[in-house]
């Protein structure tokens, strides 16, 4: 493949120039204030794929936010790469703790500091001007259709439906997705699993209104300090989780397999001072890597009740709630993980409270093979790009639209991710290394060309 380098090289900063644009409109899905910008960043994500040579693009209206589509068929008889991305982000409060504002774009020390900087606006566009690269040199090796949707961060409960109603438009040999991370520059990977979630909502509910803590206080049930107790017995002291039946359809790593993960190339000490911490933390019997990538988990992402104001209120609260993610692996389901949480989480409830059980969004596990053309042709390309050969990394993160392109597509994805840990996704000060972002664009570029020839070959 001709002049890659040389195009991104020269293009390098009107490429930035645009992703910052993109940066600025603050897509928040999950917030209804942000309606408009959520729908203004669609319409911005069809004129750049528009811009850089695709054809029938549209903003495909879903009950929900639209998904942009474009695509470009060069051949029918030649392969086909369906290009998934999103261009909804999470929200970017607390505020407070941001050193600059979340949708003013900003960078410091080669790092591009927004909301959606890595997740995903900065990892999708990186396909947008990989495409762009190859029509302008004018070797786009095979077919391509973009499907870039609003609503990943809020569970892409609309794009099932649209992938069900456009099977026949949406026909491909292999979905390319960025989306997830790389252990580093210097030790590239390729994301070979996803797990799956289970998000519950529970309420504990104890006395029919507030009262005085002291007046009532050991007399009648606390349902802060009942949940609490609820939550912590959800692990045992090895960290396993005690819910019944919760690891039974877990497919066990073979010693092979674990062996193999034990060798890669992750700095456990790095990983602790990044995050400040004297000491990891997570079930007996595990590495980090293992932790993260196979074994399921089971968290606390937010916990409220009673009184949280300035000063004393002496109060026995009338409820408490939390909300609780279960990361799930193969063959675990989420239907079955939140039935079973649902009756395990009642079960322990003494008759002094009530306790209600409410299931959000959640999704399934999913894996890459890596004895594929499709993983070898993604590792030609980062070998290509970087000069180094990936290590196969299993995500703790989930993206639950990939299990059911599996089920209704029939397509298996690619997840060639160049994220770092260190991205803050989610987090205040989301960034992005200016590095990734044309390292991405490079190794996409080859993935058209190893993709195209693998398959032909095949
Ligand atoms: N891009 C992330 C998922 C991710 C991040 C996978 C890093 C692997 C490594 C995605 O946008 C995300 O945040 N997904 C949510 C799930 C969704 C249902 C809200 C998640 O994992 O919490
Ligand atoms: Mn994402
Ligand atoms: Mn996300």
């Amino acid at each position: 493949m001709k002049n890659v380098k040389e195009y991104i090289e020269e293009h390098k900063d009107r490429f930035l120039k645009e992703l910052i644009e993109l940066l600025k409109i603050p897509s928040i899905s999950a917030d209804s204030a942000y309606k408009n910008d959520v729908f203004d960043a669609a319409e911005a994500v069809r004129v750049t794929l528009d811009k850089a040579g695709a054809d029938n693009t549209e903003l495909c209206q879903t009950e929900g936010f639209p998904v942009v589509y474009g695509e470009k068929i060069i051949d029918e008889s030649k392969p086909t790469i369906l290009v998934y991305g999103h261009y909804d982000v999470q929200p970017a409060d607390p505020l407070e703790l941001w050193h600059s504002g979340p949708f003013e774009p900003v960078i410091k020390e080669g790092k591009i500091y927004a909301r959606g900087a890595a997740d995903d606006k900065g990892q999708m566009y990186m396909h947008v001007k990989a495409f762009e690269l190859l029509m302008n040199t004018e070797q786009l090796p095979c077919n391509v259709k973009f499907i870039i949707e609003g609503e990943e961060e809020v569970g892409s409960a609309n794009l099932e439906t649209f992938i069900t109603n456009n099977k026949e438009r949406l026909k491909a040999d292999i979905i390319l997705i960025s989306d997830t991370s790389m252990l580093s520059l210097e030790h590239p990977s390729i994301t070979t699993g996803l797990k799956g979630l289970s998000y519950i909502e529970v309420e504990v509910t104890g006395p029919n209104r507030d009262l005085h803590s002291g007046v009532y206080g050991g007399a009648v049930a606390n349902p802060i300090n009942i949940l609490s107790k609820m939550i912590s017995s959800l692990h045992d002291e090895n960290n396993h989780i005690t819910i019944p039946g919760f690891y039974d359809n877990v497919l066990e790593a073979s010693e092979a397999e674990r062996a193999l993960m034990g060798k890669t190339p992750f700095d456990l000490d790095h990983y602790k001072s990044k995050l400040g911490i004297e000491a990891v933390h997570g079930e007996e019997g595990f590495s980090t890597i293992e932790r993260t990538g196979i074994r399921p988990t089971l968290d606390v992402n937010g916990i409220w009740g009673g009184y949280t104001g300035e000063g004393a209120k002496t109060v026995l609260p009338s409820k408490a709630n939390a909300k609780i993610s279960m990361r799930l692996v193969p063959n675990q389901s989420d239907e079955e993980i939140t039935k079973l949480f649902e009756d395990h989480f009642k079960s322990i409830a003494p008759k002094s409270v009530t306790v209600k059980v409410t299931p959000h969004h959640g999704g399934e596990p999913y894996v890459t093979p890596i004895d594929t053309m499709e993983y070898q042709s993604a590792s030609e390309a980062i070998l290509l790009a970087f000069g180094k050969e990936p290590v196969p990394v299993r995500a703790g993160g989930s993206i639950p639209i990939v299990a059911l392109f599996e089920e209704v597509l029939g397509l298996k994805s690619i997840l060639l991710g160049f994220g770092l840990d260190t991205d803050a996704i989610h987090s205040p000060n989301e960034s992005y290394g200016l590095e990734n972002f044309y390292k991405g664009i490079e190794t996409i570029s080859y993935f058209y060309e190893t993709f195209t020839k693998n398959k032909l070959d095949s």
